[in-house]
Order: structure tokens, then C-alpha cells, then sequence
């Protein structure tokens, strides 16, 4: 998909739809005048038929002729508030009926709206279209390609809109990117094909990628880690990802994600069910990896480092038992009370290796508890960390790009409930509160830098029949970064 600005409208034709949008007034948009004045009429007589445009996501469609071929025109009601929710909600059904009609290109209409309007415009606007188009049929015969290629903006602010345009196009790829690494099974996702991903997408965007093996993680003592991976007959790995954009001796932010290809919850075995949706337990890792491709493909003036702890969680007859202790990098002994908490162990060790770059931030985004889709559903992610400004600043974020998070206490009562009889922490603390004790358990390992951690366990995939991955939250990383790169 490809986002483009023009000044200029054509005439659409059968490869083409023009969007107008019909503000609350119910009036369209200027691009209705390249139309004919029949054509005008019919459309000025539609919009009050149908009542268009009072509120918003009513989207009205029909076909117009020129030149022996027909093309269509999609009315667009915008309602009287023009937030970046609403522009979401309409075109998102703009989009699905465009993707339907296996129309190739779109030129939708922003003529009339202030420059922040249509740069706020752009950026809704060109996430629904990259939902709506955004298909999986790597794994499948026959399947129908969408026709839809193309969108291009009609705005007298053509010059402004370029920054929201640049993001937008890279924004779409890497959440396609975030999908495809998310959607794709765990015989093929494995964490000798993530690594290759990370690899192979992070030096296409002029970022440097060092992978480290089995004998690297021994070596550097990440025993909480490995007590994960060895269960399972497919090698670990531990992706590093650098990108220096900033002046040298600016300290670097740190993106950490949960890369587990496979989750069955190990012997701490998860019922069957549902099962074949851990394959998304990487979702943290791949919207890392997106994001930061991003933020290295956008050249934002800022240090970035993206690591990334990916193995399968397996039973096995050598696989970490409830009960075991093992001993994190930092030196902390945990006693492995249930195989399934496995995220935090892998985590954990990611968090020390972190240590060594002196971030100004650490974030660790991570499909880490079913907890989380209880509190905040598939709609917010969870948000927790020890340093309130940080947490602010990708709140702040979240709401910019609407790509929903809300804050959960991490208040000191809650860490009571990870002691240990025998070690010096558990990697469980009951039901009450999983999402935060989850988070208290890496705030153990988080103590030498401002940290924070995204929950999104409940954003990352939609449940029920759509189920699949949706690229969230990058659009939540990628602007976190942009505001720090840019004040
Ligand atoms: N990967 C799961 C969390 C998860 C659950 C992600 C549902 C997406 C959808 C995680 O490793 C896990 O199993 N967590 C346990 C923790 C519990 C054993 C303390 C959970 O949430 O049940
Ligand atoms: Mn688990
Ligand atoms: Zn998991």
C-alpha cells in the first residue's frame, strides 16, 4: 500500500474511487466539483436522503459515469466532530467497502480541513486502510488478492502534510510487518526465523542486528532464560538491534520484547482450546522489531536498541518443572512455581542485558497475561513502570495515535505476593492482580534505569472470529519514539 498527496482531483475512474467527506452541514467536500453538475445534483440529493454527514461513519456509495466507464464515489459523513477517533470510525467503513469492490485506487478527498486536521486525517486514514487491506494468504491456495494499491489524499497542504504522510507509509508497512510475524504458525515462526526477520528487516533499514546462539546465553549467565528454552528442541536466540541516529554520547532508548514462538505453557501444560493463538506469544517482539525498522527507516534523530529474548515454551522431559529455582543473570534465584509464567523469566534476563547500554528507557512490550484482557479487553493496552514520567510520555503517546493504553498501580503491597519459601523471588503471585504482579516480578530486574512495561496481550490479536494480529501497539512505539526524538 502506498500513501501519496496530490492538489489536484481527477475524475474517477473504473480502477478509481474519490472519497468525499460531507461535514455535519451536509455539505461535500470541495472535489464534488469535478464532477458533473447531474452527477452534483444526485450526490446533494443522496447526502439528504440518506442523511449523510450529521453523523459520523454513515457512508453512502454509488457509481458515476465518464467516458464510457464508470467509477464510484464513496460520501463519507464525518459527523461535527472531526477527532482522530471519528476520522478512524469512518474510514475504517470507507475503507472495507473499497477493499470489497476490488477497486485499485483511492483518492480520497481532505480539501477544506485545516492543515491539523489533515495531517491528524492522514494518519487515521491510512491506518484503516492498512487494516482493511492488509491480507495473510501466505499459507493458502486461491486465496483472493485485494486490488486496492493505492492511496492518494487530495489537500491544498500538500507541503505540511508531508511528515504525516513519510509516517504514515512506513507506520502501515510496519505493522504489516507486525501481522505477518504474528499471524504466521509456529513451525514456521521459530526463533531461528524471527531472529532472520529481525536481521533481515533491521539492515534493510540501515540498523545493525547482532544474534546471539545457545553458547552466548550460557556465557552471559542468562539462566532464567535458558530454563525456558531448553525444553524445547528449536534453538534460542537473542536478537540485538542497534541504531544510532542520535549524537554519540546520547544515552539509548531500550525496546525489550517477549519472543516466545510457541507457548503450551510448558508442564504447567495450557488446556487445548485456544491453543494454536500462542503462536502469537511473540507479538511483543514483532511490534519491537516493527517499530524500531520504523523509527531507523524514518532516520529519527535518536539512539534506539531493540532486544529481543525468543524461544518456545515446551513440555519436556528436560523442561523447567514447577518447583524448580533457577538463577537469573542478575543473580536473583526464582522458584518456578507454574512453567506457563514463562514470559517474565525470559524477560528478566533481557532486562539486566539491557544494563550495559545506560538507557535514558527502558520499555518491555509483551503478550505476558490473560489477566490483562480480563482488566482492559482487546481494546487497552496495560501499562505499568517505576518512573511516572516515562509512563506519561507513552500514555501521552497512546492517546496522540489513539492506539489505546491505560496505567495499572505497581504499588509495593503487590510485591509481597512474589516471595518465595525457598528462593528469593516466585515467578507467580495468585490470581489477584496478574497483570501487576507480572509487572512486579520484572520490576525486580528494572531497578538501575526510568522502565516501564506494555502489557498487550488483549491488543495484539483479536479474539473471536477475526481472530489474528493487528500490529498494536506500534503505532503506540513509533510515536513514543518520534516525541522523543523530537521533543
Ligand atoms: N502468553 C501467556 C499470556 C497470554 C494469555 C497471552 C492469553 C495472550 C492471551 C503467558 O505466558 C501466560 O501463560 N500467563 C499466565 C500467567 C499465570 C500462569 C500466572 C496467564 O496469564 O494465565
Ligand atoms: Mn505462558
Ligand atoms: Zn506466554
Amino acid at each position: 500500500m502506498k500513501f501519496s498527496i496530490n492538489t489536484q482531483a481527477t475524475h474517477p475512474n473504473q480502477d478509481d474511487t474519490l472519497v468525499l467527506w460531507v461535514s455535519a452541514e451536509q455539505k461535500a467536500s470541495a472535489a464534488l466539483n469535478i464532477l458533473s453538475t447531474d452527477h452534483q445534483s444526485l450526490i446533494n440529493a443522496l447526502i439528504k436522503q440518506k442523511n449523510i454527514g450529521v453523523e459520523k461513519a454513515v457512508v453512502e456509495s454509488l457509481f458515476v459515469n465518464h467516458q464510457d466507464a464508470l467509477g464510484q464515489v464513496v460520501l463519507a459523513g464525518l459527523g461535527a466532530q472531526q477527532d482522530r477517533a471519528g476520522f478512524e470510525k469512518t474510514y475504517a467503513s470507507v475503507a472495507k467497502k473499497i477493499v470489497a469492490a476490488q477497486i485499485a485506487r483511492a483518492s480520497v478527498d481532505l480539501t477544506g480541513l485545516s492543515a491539523e486536521a489533515a495531517a491528524t486525517a492522514v494518519s487515521a486514514i491510512a491506518l484503516a486502510f492498512g487494516d482493511a487491506a492488509y491480507q495473510c494468504l501466505d499459507y493458502q491456495q486461491g486465496g483472493k488478492v485485494h486490488a486496492l494499491t493505492e492511496v492518494v489524499f487530495l489537500s491544498e497542504h500538500a507541503e505540511t502534510l508531508q511528515a504525516a504522510l513519510a509516517t504514515a507509509n512506513v507506520l502501515v508497512k510496519a505493522m504489516n510487518l507486525a501481522k505477518d510475524l504474528g499471524n504466521a504458525p509456529g513451525n514456521v515462526c521459530t526463533p531461528a526465523y524471527l531472529a532472520n526477520q529481525a536481521k533481515l528487516h533491521a539492515e534493510a533499514a540501515g540498523a545493525q542486528a547482532k544474534i546471539l546462539d545457545k553458547d552466548d546465553i550460557l556465557a552471559l549467565k542468562m539462566g532464567s532464560f535458558w530454563s525456558v528454552a531448553k525444553g524445547s528442541t528449536e534453538a534460542p536466540y537473542f536478537i540485538e538491534l542497534s541504531y544510532n541516529g542520535g549524537a554519540k554520547e546520547d544515552a539509548p532508548v531500550v525496546l525489550v520484547g517477549k519472543g516466545i514462538t510457541f507457548d503450551s505453557g510448558g508442564i504447567s501444560l495450557k488446556p487445548g482450546p485456544g491453543m494454536e493463538e500462542m503462536r502469537y506469544d511473540m507479538g511483543g517482539a514483532a511490534s519491537v522489531i516493527a517499530a524500531f525498522c520504523a523509527a531507523a527507516e524514518l532516520k529519527l534523530p535518536l539512539n534506539l536498541v531493540a532486544l529481543v529474548p525468543t524461544c518456545e515454551n515446551m513440555p519436556a522431559g528436560n523442561a523447567n518443572k514447577p518447583g524448580d529455582i533457577v538463577t537469573s543473570m542478575k543473580g536473583l534465584t526464582i522458584e518456578v512455581q507454574n512453567t506457563d509464567a514463562e514470559g517474565r523469566l525470559i524477560l528478566c534476563d533481557a532486562l539486566t542485558y539491557a544494563e550495559r547500554f545506560n538507557p535514558k528507557a527502558v520499555v518491555d512490550v509483551a503478550t505476558l497475561t490473560g489477566a490483562v484482557i480480563i482488566a482492559l479487553g482487546h481494546v487497552g493496552s496495560g501499562i505499568m513502570g517505576n518512573n511516572q514520567d516515562l509512563v506519561n510520555q507513552l500514555l501521552t503517546a497512546s492517546t496522540t495515535v489513539n492506539d489505546k493504553a491505560w496505567q495499572l498501580p505497581l504499588w509495593d503491597e503487590f510485591q509481597d505476593q512474589l516471595k518465595s519459601g525457598f528462593a528469593d523471588l516466585r515467578n507467580i503471585g495468585g490470581r489477584p492482580a496478574g497483570t501487576i504482579t507480572a509487572a512486579c516480578f520484572l520490576s525486580r530486574f528494572a531497578e538501575d534505569y526510568p522502565w516501564a512495561h506494555i502489557d498487550m496481550a488483549g491488543t495484539g490479536w483479536n479474539g473471536g472470529s477475526e481472530a489474528a494480529s493487528t500490529g498494536r501497539p506500534v503505532p503506540l512505539l513509533l510515536t513514543y519514539l518520534q516525541q522523543v526524538a523530537h521533543g
